[in-house]
């Protein structure tokens, strides 16, 4: 970092490694705002139906390049979804494609639109064989889906029941533990052997779970895996802060129309896109490290997927502004994380 005076903060551009974009109107409504912050972004695949194949991923790709607005400059990196049926083939399409740079599994069932996902990791051995020998990231949504297991430890059961074997059997998988949420999680990526990497939300920085509940119900906090108690977001907080290159910048901002999370059965997920790296900027200060944010957003994620480093820059400048109570979102609208909180920092360029 080149300058970090009191009012402005300077910093190689950042990329999120882990982005929800949806299709249609929805993609038209947030891509700018993940544009105006992120050079680039790896777009996950969970579309309805989802981005299973090459070519539905280039597809999904010229979706994204039209939908930019007008001179912005950003790069989607494209993943696909692992079904049951995910062929060898498709594999070497993907490594051969120079767009996919990733393969996601969704537990069966996990979260938003992962019904068409992995049902037993068995099947998808052959699958996983291939990304070994194309050193193609297998992206990991971490959480059990047995409904026995308290929704508070399915990630903490995941390590256990399908990471620590699935390392076993694939020992030069290279793996990215998504959106990480304990203590635990952090504790593994920390320890493990072989090539892994994690991804950090901002809600995940900034909030317990206590926030889900303050005053009343709070469904715009509501993503998965859910928030955890504060011992877990210390750890969270320490692990982002810490240096370590294995855990980088990830938001997984997933935007929903308001009035499908202000619902009898609310949507899970968290629109944190237009304002993702000043919220990173507030939890990383509340830390006092804000001087390593830069290594966390824009350096550790590169290396992990072994692309270059961003070499234009952003700034930040020191002022207190409100996050917007909504934002247009097709002919919905859409409730932002943090919708009514002040922050700190605001992006300038
Ligand atoms: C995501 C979504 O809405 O697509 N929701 C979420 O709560 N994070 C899916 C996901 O990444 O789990
Ligand atoms: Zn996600």
């Amino acid at each position: 970092m080149n300058a970090n005076d009191a009012t402005t903060l300077r910093l190689a551009r950042p990329d999120d490694w882990h982005l929800h974009l949806r299709d249609g109107d929805a993609l038209r409504a947030v891509v700018g705002a993940s544009a105006a912050q992120f050079a680039r972004a790896i777009v996950m695949p969970n579309l309805r139906p989802p981005v299973a194949t090459v070519e539905d991923a280039l597809a999904y790709r010229k979706r994204i390049l039209a939908a930019l607005p007008e001179g912005a400059r950003f790069t989607p990196l494209m993943t696909l979804y692992l079904t049951d049926r995910t062929s060898v083939d498709e594999i070497r399409r993907a490594r051969d494609s120079e767009c996919v740079h990733a393969v996601k599994l969704y537990p069966a069932g996990a979260t938003t639109n992962s019904d068409a996902g992995v049902t037993d990791l068995r099947r998808a051995a052959p699958a996983l064989d291939a990304m070994q020998a194309a050193a193609m990231p297998l992206l990991v949504h971490g959480e059990v889906t047995d409904p026995q297991v308290d929704v508070f430890d399915r990630e903490a059961v995941f390590i256990d029941r399908v990471l620590v074997p699935l390392r076993r059997d694939f020992p030069a998988l290279r793996i990215v533990f998504e959106h990480v949420t304990t203590r635990e999680a952090v504790q593994y990526v920390e320890h493990a052997e072989g090539d892994i990497g994690a991804t950090i939300t901002p809600q995940h920085l900034l909030y317990d779970r206590n926030a889900l509940f303050a005053g009343g119900l709070r469904p715009h906090r509501y993503c998965l895996p859910v928030l955890k108690r504060e011992t877990h977001r210390r750890a969270l907080v320490a692990a982002a802060t810490g240096g370590n290159p294995r855990f980088f910048l990830g938001t997984d901002s997933a935007p929903h129309a308001a009035r499908l999370k202000e619902h009898a059965c609310g949507c899970a997920g968290c629109y944190s896109a237009p304002h993702a790296i000043e919220s990173y900027a507030a939890a990383f200060e509340a830390a006092g490290a804000l001087d390593r944010l830069e290594a966390f957003a824009s350096f550790h994620g590169a290396d992990f997927y072994r692309l270059p480093r961003n070499v234009d820059r952003i700034e930040l400048r020191r002022q207190r502004w409100t996050v917007p109570d909504a934002l247009p979102f097709g002919a919905d609208t859409l409730v932002p994380l943090a919708a009514g909180e002040t922050l700190g920092w605001k992006l300038v360029r």
